[in-house]
């Protein structure tokens, strides 16, 4: 079943998600969903709270392997990196974030075992942007007030429903 993916502006994206405490046939189902609705929506990582549902569980797939995050936890962050940024949330907007270049965390997956991850470039900007969605944290907080304020027309617009897409254009790759 594809997911209806929440645009910026609903509540479950504001809230801080609760763990998972068992992996049951719900946890797996929200995962096969969750991944059904990422690739149809061309992105590369996905939240639960971007779905509606408030628990700590993430996707990421950047043509790697496809990840899990049941219960994530970053363990070390290290250097800084300002890349291009997107989110399926907010369609269509994409800004200059700067993020911690290199991230070691730790995860549950789908068999219930604690795997570690280290990783560098897209993926450790993927981790860290769907962990940030499980704390009800965006994107758009990890930009400046200054460009905040230039955006309030095209943020107004996504809080409103609509996708800053043309209509005749392709989604951007590499949406988180
Ligand atoms: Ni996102």
């Amino acid at each position: 079943m594809k997911y209806r993916i929440l645009h910026y502006g609903e509540e479950p994206l504001r809230e801080a998600s609760q763990p998972v405490t068992e992996i049951n046939d719900d946890v797996r189902r929200l995962v096969e969903d969750m991944f059904e609705t990422m690739y149809e929506s061309k992105g590369v990582g996905l939240a639960a709270p971007q779905v509606g549902v408030n628990l700590r569980v993430a996707i990421i797939d950047i043509g790697e392997d496809p990840l899990v995050l049941i219960n994530p936890q970053i363990l070390k962050l290290s250097g800084k990196e300002t890349c291009d940024e997107g989110c399926l949330s907010f369609p269509g907007l994409t800004e200059k974030v700067e993020r911690a270049k290199k991230v070691v965390a730790e995860a549950t997956d789908l068999d219930g075992s604690v795997y570690e991850i280290e990783a560098e470039g897209l993926l450790a900007r993927a981790i860290q942007h769907e962990l940030d969605h499980l704390d009800g944290v965006l994107f758009i907080d990890r930009i400046s007030k200054a460009r905040k304020l230039q955006i309030k027309h095209e943020l107004e617009i996504l809080k409103s429903g609509e996708s800053l897409y043309d209509e005749d254009e392709e989604e951007t790759e590499e949406t988180l």
